[in-house]
């Protein structure tokens, strides 16, 4: 059955995707962006788009009204401050949040959280996706939720471990520190697939899922690089990258950020975020409660995000 849903983050990577699954499985989309998005025109889903962002409450209850399901997917990936991550992360999601429960109908709720909410000491933007949940815990009154932690997502317009897998493509792997730390990865169309499935299964509510593409116990960075390397059929030199040197880049990137103003990616907190030595999650709660069962595993991913295969 069509819906009509409210998606926030429709400009970015994941919010992108999950619109473009949303409009081709018939449902109406009213989606949010900022009005100096430079993203917009890449993304025309065929949306009827509400101009304003997380700040605005007037422009969060247009988006809002009348909708069936709310998909929040606008998040602040990168930044300076405990603040700037806050501000979106948790403050942001208050406002929408606030918009929604004053319907006279609830919409489903759902929030892209983040695996990193699982450890939130981590860095300003893993406590910021935990804070995020609290709220929605919280504030959502009768409001219906499902909060997704998805781990590392990767695919065609990531913006993040793209720029990594093309150096492996060229034949040259960076790893941080030795490499071992063991993570999860899901391909981007496995996520946008699980955020329709929610739609059809209202029972789902009320709980938090991990997502991951169900390799079981993940991947380190070699492994990672051997899939590579058996695609390539060729050496893969591996740059070895001391961490304390890494943590010296990224202190000096955020010192040059504050005082020029920009929002940076590499920071302490993000080389905590990937040299935290357990980012490995588990399926089984997802795909029981919807039927949910991810389809891409990394080699084939690997293929599609670079553009060497087609789905
Ligand atoms: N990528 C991953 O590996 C990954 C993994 C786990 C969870 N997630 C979560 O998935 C969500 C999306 O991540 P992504 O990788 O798609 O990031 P992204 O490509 O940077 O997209 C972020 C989106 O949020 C929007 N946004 C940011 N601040 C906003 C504000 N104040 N008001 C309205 N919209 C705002 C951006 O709009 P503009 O176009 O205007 O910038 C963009 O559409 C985030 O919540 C992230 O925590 C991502």
């Amino acid at each position: 059955m069509a819906n009509t849903i409210a998606i926030t983050g429709a400009t970015g990577f994941v919010g992108a995707a999950v619109a473009r699954r949303l409009a081709a499985a018939g449902h109406l989309i009213q989606a949010l962006v900022r009005p100096a998005s430079v993203h917009r025109q890449a993304n025309d889903i065929g949306a009827q788009w509400i101009e304003g962002d997380l700040d605005d409450n007037d422009c969060l209850r247009q988006l809002v009204k009348n909708v069936d399901a709310v998909i929040h997917c606008a998040g602040a990936v990168r930044g300076a401050t405990r603040e700037q991550f806050y501000r979106v992360n948790a403050e942001g999601l208050d406002r929408l949040l606030r918009a929604a429960v004053d319907q006279p109908q609830n919409p489903r709720f759902l929030l892209i959280s983040s695996l990193s909410a699982r450890e939130p000491e981590v860095s300003h933007y893993a406590a910021s996706k935990r804070q995020g949940e609290v709220v929605l815990n919280r504030q959502s009154g009768q409001l219906p939720w499902t909060i997704y932690r998805p781990c590392a997502v990767y695919g065609p317009g990531d913006r993040e471990i793209l720029p990594i897998f093309k150096w492996m493509a060229k034949g040259v792997a960076p790893v941080l520190g030795s490499g071992t730390g063991r993570f999860s990865l899901i391909f981007i169309e496995d996520l946008a697939d699980a955020v329709v499935d929610w739609l059809e299964h209202d029972s789902c509510q009320f709980a938090t899922y991990e997502l991951h593409d169900g390799h079981p116990g993940g991947y380190s960075w070699h492994e990672v690089i051997d899939t590579m390397r058996q695609l390539r059929r060729k050496m893969i030199i591996r740059l070895s990258i001391p961490l304390m040197f890494v943590k010296f880049v990224a202190a000096v990137n955020l010192l040059a950020a504050r005082t020029l103003g920009y929002a940076p990616m590499l920071t302490p907190g993000k080389v905590g975020e990937l040299s935290h030595p357990d980012w490995v999650c588990d399926n089984t709660p997802l795909s029981r409660d919807i039927g949910w069962a991810p389809r891409i595993l990394l080699p084939e991913g690997l293929k599609l995000t670079l553009g060497w295969n087609s789905i």
